[in-house]
């Protein structure tokens, strides 16, 4: 056997396929400001820990003279490497081998590491550029497509699964990615849409550019799809190693601890000052967050959608937790129909991949208006509520200020599994705040008193010292413990540990029915 023939043979294949759609192509994929696939990969992973598969794998379609255009790899490289030295699977579209599109035996090689993933317990990442269904292939991308679907409904919950949007993503080949745990997008080189300008164009007259109708802002800040943009290639796939280093690998793991650098006891005395007494001044949730955690690291998610509340990870003592919190700064920390499906989907994802959740709670209710009512807050606010009551994880909340009327319950109460309720002296525990309250319930004694308004003050004051303390709920139960604001964090590094041991479980069923 001529042994130097056969590897000078597997050279040149290697070659052929690492070359992808050839030099001009990946000259215009730079020109466009963006790396290849393997350029991507070399940044998303450790250094040399890619082991590819499938680098031969081609189409099987005989259309349109495709049968004399084989590119090894046909415009997808896939396989596992290694973050933070914990197996990943991944998969990174080429767009420079025809636009990256779908075809099945692009598709079969998707399935094929989310299949080993699954087994393996290991998160997939999806690197996607792509100009969508192969459109040679017809009817047999498109059950590629379906195929993908399938498998990440199947992988979710069981591992994390990541996508970044790096180039087009359109038609029904977004859904692929909405599946997934979460989304990064690329800004101004990365779009997400259904139909594109043209069609929208042709069918209801609205005129809009492929960056303002599907573009990573859009996406981040209006839609919601996306949960993180970054500024480039580089930035994206960096951010995706800083979320990792937060995720369990899969569904029966507990997350990583990082090494501990910040001192479990610190206390902090300017949390004192922070939470101002009149109940209607904001003030920055962020920085009671970050005063908290260790290092006043805090990775935050979804962080330009629906800022009246506050979503991301943490560490506390080495270990991660989810935070959600209730944002005074943005429309007084209410809740509406963004902040519910924001908050929602977060303590969902925390609790499938077991994150304990710290919840700050300051929150004057859901928020009123027509559009709110008509949107659907009434099922939206319920996805909140059930997402927390079906929680099993560790669960500590921290009431700073406000905890009004729905809102109270909602926000991890004690009712709900809520495993340990901390309030600071600056709580409010009440169906509504003082000043409603009067309103409704004195109305007829304000009418009648000789100086209305002076009667109104002393009746709001008067309800203010009955009920907007956090005292009431004490007595009750309802909050565990009162504590001075410069203990929160070693409070809740105690509360979290003893919590490690937590065991709780929900009825067997075949799945809840979560107000869709
Ligand atoms: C086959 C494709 C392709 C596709 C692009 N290419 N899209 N080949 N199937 N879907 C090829 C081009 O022919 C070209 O080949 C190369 O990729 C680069 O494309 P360009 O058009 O030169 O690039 P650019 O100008 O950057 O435009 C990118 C694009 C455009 C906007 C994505 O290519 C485009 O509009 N493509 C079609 C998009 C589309 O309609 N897809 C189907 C969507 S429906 P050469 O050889 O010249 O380099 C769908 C259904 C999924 O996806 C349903 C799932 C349920």
């Amino acid at each position: 056997m001529d042994t130097d023939r056969l590897l000078e043979e597997l050279n040149a294949r290697n070659r052929s396929a690492l070359d992808g759609g050839g030099e001009k192509r990946i000259a215009k994929q730079h020109a466009g400001g963006k790396l290849t696939a393997r350029e991507r990969l070399e940044i998303l992973l450790d250094p040399g820990s890619f082991d590819e598969i499938d680098r031969f794998k081609t189409h099987r379609c005989t259309d349109f003279g495709m049968d004399d255009q084989k590119i090894p790899g046909d415009g997808v490289v896939t396989g596992s490497g290694l973050i933070h030295g914990r197996p990943v699977f991944v998969f990174a579209q080429d767009f420079t081998v025809y636009g990256g599109s779908l075809s099945l035996a692009h598709a079969e090689k998707i399935c094929k590491v989310m299949d080993a993933a699954m087994k393996m317990g290991a998160p997939v990442i999806g690197l996607c550029d792509s100009g969508g269904a192969r459109i040679q292939e017809g009817v047999m991308s498109l059950a590629g497509y379906a195929d993908i679907f399938l498998h990440n409904v199947m992988a979710s919950g069981v591992v994390p699964q990541i996508t970044a949007i790096m180039g087009p993503s359109a038609g029904g080949a977004v859904y692929s990615p909405a599946l997934t745990d979460w989304i990064f997008m690329v800004e101004n080189s990365s779009y997400m849409f259904i139909t594109g300008p043209e069609v929208i164009k042709a069918v209801t007259h609205e005129t809009v550019t492929k960056e303002d109708l599907g573009g990573a802002m859009a996406h981040n800040a209006k839609s919601g799809v996306a949960h993180f943009a970054a500024a480039d290639d580089r930035s994206c796939l960096e951010a995706i190693r800083t979320l990792m280093a937060y995720l369990p690998q899969n569904n029966l793991e507990e997350p990583p601890r990082a090494p501990v650098t910040d001192d479990p006891e610190r206390r902090e005395p300017a949390l004192r000052s922070l939470v101002p007494a009149d109940p209607n001044k904001p003030y920055d949730i962020h920085d009671i967050i970050h005063s908290n955690v260790d290092d006043g690291v805090f990775l935050e998610v979804h962080a330009h959608y629906a800022r009246n509340i506050v979503v991301g990870f943490a560490r506390l003592d080495g270990a991660t937790v989810g935070i959600v919190a209730n944002q005074p700064s943005v429309a007084a920390g209410c809740l509406d129909i963004d902040a519910s499906l924001k908050g929602a989907r977060f303590v969902r994802f925390c609790d499938a991949f077991n994150i304990p959740l710290v919840v700050y709670e300051d929150v004057p209710g859901f928020l009123p208006g027509i559009q709110q009512e008509h949107g659907g807050i009434i099922k939206h606010g319920a996805k909140l509520i059930y997402a927390f009551c079906e929680a099993t994880v560790p669960r500590v909340t921290v009431i700073t200020r406000k905890a009004y009327g729905g809102a109270y319950c909602v926000m991890n109460s004690r009712h709900i599994r809520g495993d340990l309720v901390l309030a600071y002296p600056t709580a409010e525990i009440a169906v509504m705040g003082a000043e409603g309250a009067v309103g409704i319930i004195h109305r007829q004694a304000i009418k009648a008193a000789e100086d209305p308004a002076a009667e109104r003050r002393r009746l709001v004051e008067d309800y203010r010292e009955r009920f907007a303390n956090p005292y009431r709920a004490a007595e009750l139960g309802y909050v565990d413990e009162v504590i001075d604001p410069a203990d929160t964090r070693r409070r809740l590094i105690r509360a979290l540990a003893l919590l490690r041991s937590k065991r709780d479980a929900n009825p067997a069923k075949k799945h809840g029915n979560i107000p869709l």
